[in-house]
């Protein structure tokens, strides 16, 4: 990579969340979207119309095969995350994947695997640990603000009951409310604890037909006694709050995996507010972290490293154990 150019960028899958990362990529300096891969001519053709996006691919593997771009991020369902970056990875492309990086610790080692045979840059797109208020809490928390964080809360549910068919539904591609959205909770919990955790209970109602946890319920204790209450669904709307307790106050989070408002109560009385808004939609952050990363040499980030995805695959492996949730690629 000549650093005095622009990062190129390539996009796997054309979905949702990829329409919020070109939109987010295409405001960060010495960042470049010049390519887009989709399943069918006609989704790369829509998309790259959309972003002005010059070179369209109508497979994942001439994407991989296509040397100009130093980048690929993936945004397809979970359970392609694996074979898709690893595809990548293997044709010298740097890989910004999608959370959760993969269905399962496993498959996950399979990537990092690939990154560490290829001697290239892997990071798990965790937007939310990068963003200001995330940083912005750890610096309140690291003062002692509220004193030493004793307990956490954190509920992430939706109810998207009216896309039965929709792949975060089905268990081949890695379906369930705590992959897709407890993710954030678990890795909240670990910005936060402050210590390892020593002890997991989890239950989960299980849909009928489809077997994927509709509802996910975790408990954690961490070695420092600190406990965790997370709750994750996809068929129950809640609000996204999130909270950390301490013996000196609490705080408050909406949307708690990304914060941009963040309300610190004290006991003694004090209410105070603190408004830390994204750049953009949020996605920037990571972006540039990845791409300083990669200016640098570094093959993986300090903010996201590969051991903290390990430890979250490790810890959903373990709820899904527990919750009786069993993927095929398990
Ligand atoms: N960071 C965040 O805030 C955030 C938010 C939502 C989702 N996500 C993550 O992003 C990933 C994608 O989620 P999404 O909501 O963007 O999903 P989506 O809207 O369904 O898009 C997924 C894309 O993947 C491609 N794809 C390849 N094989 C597929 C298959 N068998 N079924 C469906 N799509 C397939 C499709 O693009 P082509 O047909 O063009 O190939 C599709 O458009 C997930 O892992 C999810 O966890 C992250």
């Amino acid at each position: 990579m000549n650093q005095s150019e622009k990062i190129k960028w390539g996009i796997v899958g054309t979905g949702d969340i990829a329409h919020r990362f070109a939109q987010a990529v295409k405001t960060v300096p010495d960042a470049a979207l010049v390519a887009v891969a989709s399943r069918s001519r006609e989704g790369a053709e829509r998309f790259g119309g959309e972003f002005d996006i010059p070179r369209r691919f109508a497979s994942y593997e001439e994407m991989a095969a296509f040397e100009g771009i130093d980048a690929a991020y993936i945004a397809t369902p979970h359970a392609l995350h694996t074979p898709n970056a690893i595809l990548m990875l293997t044709q010298g492309k740097a890989v910004l994947s999608e959370k959760p990086m993969a269905v399962n610790l496993r498959a996950l080692d399979q990537m990092i695997a690939a990154a560490r045979e290829n001697d290239l840059l892997l990071m798990e797109a965790m937007w939310g640990r990068v963003v200001p208020g995330t940083l912005k809490l750890l610096e309140l928390v690291g003062q002692g603000i509220i004193g030493p964080v004793r307990g956490i809360q954190a509920v992430f549910s939706y109810d998207m009951r009216d896309e039965p068919g929709h792949h975060a539904f089905q268990l081949q591609y890695g379906g369930g409310s705590l992959l897709d959205v407890g993710c954030y909770c678990l890795h909240f919990a670990s910005w936060f604890a402050g210590s390892p955790v020593a002890e997991i209970k989890a239950v989960a109602d299980v849909g009928a037909a489809n077997h994927v946890d509709e509802q996910c319920a975790v408990l954690l204790r961490h070695e420092n006694g600190v406990l965790a209450s997370l709750n994750s669904g996809m068929t129950l709307r809640r609000e996204s709050d999130g909270f950390l307790f301490g013996d000196l106050g609490y705080i408050h989070m909406t949307r708690f995996y990304a914060p941009e408002r963040i309300t610190v109560h004290l006991y003694d009385g004090g209410v105070t507010e603190f408004l830390t808004p994204y750049r953009g939609n949020g996605f920037e952050e990571q972006i540039l972290e990845f791409q300083r990363c990669l200016r640098a040499g570094k093959r993986e980030s300090d903010f996201i490293p590969l051991t903290q995805s390990r430890e979250m695959a490790r810890q959903m492996d373990e709820i899904r154990r527990q919750t009786g949730v069993g993927y095929p690629q398990d």
